[in-house]
């Protein structure tokens, strides 16, 4: 049987990435992002299927599940991020309304929109792309959108790994420094960033739950 992962932020970086490693797995991948020329560029080049999705908007969310139709969607990655340079005091709204929409609670629709459906099933996998940066036991690093959002996420994986049932995982990652459009270069290389994404997402019967991971070890939440 054909799993299909769907994929947010995906037409650059780790996402893409992610999507290419699916493809060569033998999966069937859906490469969405908000931006319809990139997204349909990515999903040529990648060989999977293209779908707008701006995960900030509960609009694009609610139109891409009716797109969808009939497809099932076993695997689920939050990928996509706004990422910014914000202080706690110093950050304007639209920046901390970006932030929290894209790396919150977008996420928190997209799971709400499609775990349902896996727990039906009892088959699902869900992994979202968090940062040591988001770490209470990393000590909090990075911008404080960023810093806030990802701890956020990695709450909500905790949450919804709770209400999960059968063969069906919520875990968060952070893929480590990686080289991309968002962080610049001298990180790792993409494939590195991504590994522990597919190895989540393609992990057999009896895999983590309610983890945080980085290169498949657990790290401090
Ligand atoms: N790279 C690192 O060193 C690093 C380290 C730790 C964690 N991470 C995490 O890894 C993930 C991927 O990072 P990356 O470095 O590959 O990022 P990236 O190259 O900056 O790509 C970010 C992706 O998110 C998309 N995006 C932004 N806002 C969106 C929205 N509202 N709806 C849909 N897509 C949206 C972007 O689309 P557009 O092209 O339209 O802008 C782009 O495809 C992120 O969650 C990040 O926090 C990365």
């Amino acid at each position: 049987m054909t799993r299909t992962a769907l994929v947010t932020g995906a037409n650059r970086g780790i996402g893409r990435e992610v999507c290419r490693q699916l493809v060569a797995s033998g999966l069937d991948v859906v490469v969405t992002g908000r931006d319809a020329d990139r997204v349909s560029v990515a999903a040529e080049e990648l060989g999977a299927r293209g779908e707008v999705l701006d995960v900030a908007d509960p609009g694009s969310v609610d139109d891409l599940v009716d797109r969808l139709g009939g497809v099932t969607i076993d695997a689920l990655v939050n990928n996509a991020v706004s990422y910014d340079s914000s202080t706690v005091l110093g950050v304007d709204d639209a920046t901390l309304d970006a932030a929290f929409a894209t790396n919150l609670v977008g996420p928190w629709r997209l799971m709400r929109a499609f775990l349902p459906g896996m727990v039906e099933r009892g088959y699902g996998r869900v992994v979202n792309v968090s940062s040591g940066w988001g770490s209470f036991g990393e000590g909090l690093g990075g911008p404080a959108t960023y810093s806030v959002t990802k701890a956020g996420l990695n709450a909500l994986t905790v949450k919804a790994s709770r209400e999960v049932s059968g063969d069906v995982t919520v875990n968060a990652m952070c893929p480590a420094w990686v080289d991309s459009a968002g962080s610049g270069s001298g990180g790792r290389h993409v494939s590195e960033g991504a590994d522990t994404i597919v190895w989540l997402l393609t992990h057999p019967p009896g895999g983590p739950n309610g983890g945080f991971f980085r290169d498949r070890t657990p790290i401090e939440w």
